[in-house]
């Protein structure tokens, strides 16, 4: 009754933000990302009936509070959908910072799920899994799948047609890249669960939001297909910069940037003005990440770097959530 899993974190080329119903994880809207071969979590879970309660470590470090609760219960869930009643110990581990804003919970919520359930002798298929995770954390649903993926919101009450499809595997656009560029690993103040329901109760500007992002989905979709890095970048750059006007008007104003998430900002600006195609987005989080083409890194870290950007994340397109025989204890 153990298995693992790997699974990898998506940034939001279009983003998810606010819920319709909070319990069952229903967004306003869809959202479509990229899943990130440098983001990854590995996670181990072992059900036994010698258990006496749910146990949570995450980088070496047994857990207790609000990580382990919304762990326990996402086994919760898995245990009353599969009918059992083990209880359930669990290992992760991430290869980059966590609750930084580089989306920790998309891969840990898609790795929670498929070993769960995987260790429980079930085989689920991966719109089954993409429904399950995205009840740990929205963003998980989209990092089932590798490659570019959509979220679709759904219309029915239930959810059972909120889940993510995958657009184009990684192989369909391999130069595309993204460059996390670290600047701060702090742990933020507000997680991105309280900063949505908060924005969707308080800012006068979520309509505004909600207006303009099937546009926004087009565009992406279409800039994906044709491989269009300008059409990608821009429409992705202005999404977040919209979903970050939200934020900033909710009561109290939550504002992420940092000085040197602004720094970071001019500085890909910058480096558009000079002709290079690099854009940014962001998430709940001070870190900036940078959309562009494999032939444009080493300009654009030379740039990053100089401007004092020392820890860059390199990613290009990756895998989705994937058994695997590496079990961490
Ligand atoms: C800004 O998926 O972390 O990264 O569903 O409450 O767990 P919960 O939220 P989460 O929110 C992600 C928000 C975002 C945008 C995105 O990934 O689409």
């Amino acid at each position: 009754m153990k298995a693992t899993a790997n699974a990898n974190a998506n940034i939001a080329l279009v983003k998810y933000w606010g819920k319709r119903n909070e319990k069952l994880i229903l967004p306003h809207n869809s959202s479509i990302s990229v899943t990130l071969d440098g983001l990854k979590t590995t996670t181990t879970a072992e059900f036994s009936k010698n258990f006496h309660k749910d146990e949570f470590t995450l980088n070496g470090e047994r857990k207790s509070g609000e990580e382990a609760k919304k762990v326990s219960a996402h086994l919760t869930l898995i245990r009353k959908m599969f009918r059992r009643k083990e209880f359930c110990r669990v290992e992760s581990q991430n290869n980059f910072p966590s609750s930084a804003g580089l989306a920790s919970s998309s891969s840990a919520f898609a790795a929670l799920t498929l070993a769960s359930i995987s260790a429980l002798g079930f085989n689920p298929k991966p719109k089954e899994l993409s429904i399950i995770a995205r009840q740990g954390s929205g963003s998980a649903s989209r990092s089932i799948f590798g490659g570019f993926a959509e979220w679709k919101k759904g219309v029915q009450v239930g959810g059972g047609d909120s889940y993510a499809v995958q657009l184009y595997p990684k192989e369909h656009w391999p130069e595309f890249r993204v460059l996390a560029c670290i600047v701060s690993e702090e742990e933020k103040k507000v997680k991105s669960r309280a900063g949505m329901k908060q924005t969707v109760e308080t800012s006068p500007f979520y309509r505004a939001w909600l207006a303009t992002v099937e546009e926004d989905l087009k565009k992406t979709r279409r800039a994906i297909k044709e491989k269009n890095i300008g059409l990608l970048g821009k429409t992705a750059e202005l999404n977040c910069l919209k979903m970050q006007a939200t934020m900033i008007t909710t009561a109290p104003s939550i504002v992420y940037w940092e000085e040197g998430t602004l720094k970071a900002m001019h500085a890909v600006w910058q480096l558009r003005e000079e002709g290079v195609n690099a854009f940014f987005t962001m998430d709940a989080g001070p870190q900036v990440k940078i959309t562009c083409l494999e032939k444009d890194l080493q300009k654009i870290k030379q740039r990053m770097n100089s401007e004092g950007f020392g820890k860059i994340i390199e990613s290009r397109p990756g895998d989705g959530t994937v058994l695997s025989t590496k079990h961490l204890f």
